[in-house]
């Protein structure tokens, strides 16, 4: 079983590493791994706008660079620091780079705070995904 509100608190408390001096929009994600291993991420922005990377794709490439080839769940929390936020969801590329690795029954969790989250599952999130079975 998830524990979804250590994996929404795990997100809230990442959030507070975001580098987004330009957006000002801070995200933090916690993405739980197969093997029970827990990574997180930040959102870490450019002065070259384009080069920014998503909180969601840190936590992920910081797991697929150690060898870790199935996820289990990910928590997403975002909001402007100072302001009451809304659930904040992933991305279009987001969606698509964690399709590459997720479990049949892989979860999302949207945090507002470790208390208040909604989960989905990811056939809600990314809907008709292309991906690994397509080319296999
Ligand atoms: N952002 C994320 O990190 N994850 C999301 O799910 C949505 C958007 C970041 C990218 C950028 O640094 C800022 O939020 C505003 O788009």
């Amino acid at each position: 079983m998830i524990n979804h509100k250590l994996l929404a608190a795990a997100a809230v408390d990442a959030k507070s590493r975001a580098y987004a001096p330009y957006s000002r929009f801070h995200v933090g994600a916690a993405l739980l791994c197969a093997d029970g291993n827990v990574y997180i991420g930040c959102n870490i922005e450019s002065a070259a706008y384009p080069a920014t990377i998503c909180a969601e794709r840190t936590a992920l490439t910081k797991a697929i660079s150690e060898g870790v080839r199935k996820i289990r769940a990910i928590a997403v929390a975002g909001s402007f620091p100072d302001k009451e936020g809304n659930y904040c969801y992933p991305c279009g590329v987001c969606r698509q780079m964690l399709h590459e690795f997720v479990t049949d029954d892989f979860e999302v969790i949207i945090a507002k705070s470790a208390d208040d989250y909604r989960v989905h599952k990811w056939e809600e999130i990314l809907p008709y995904g292309f991906g690994p079975k397509d080319l296999a």
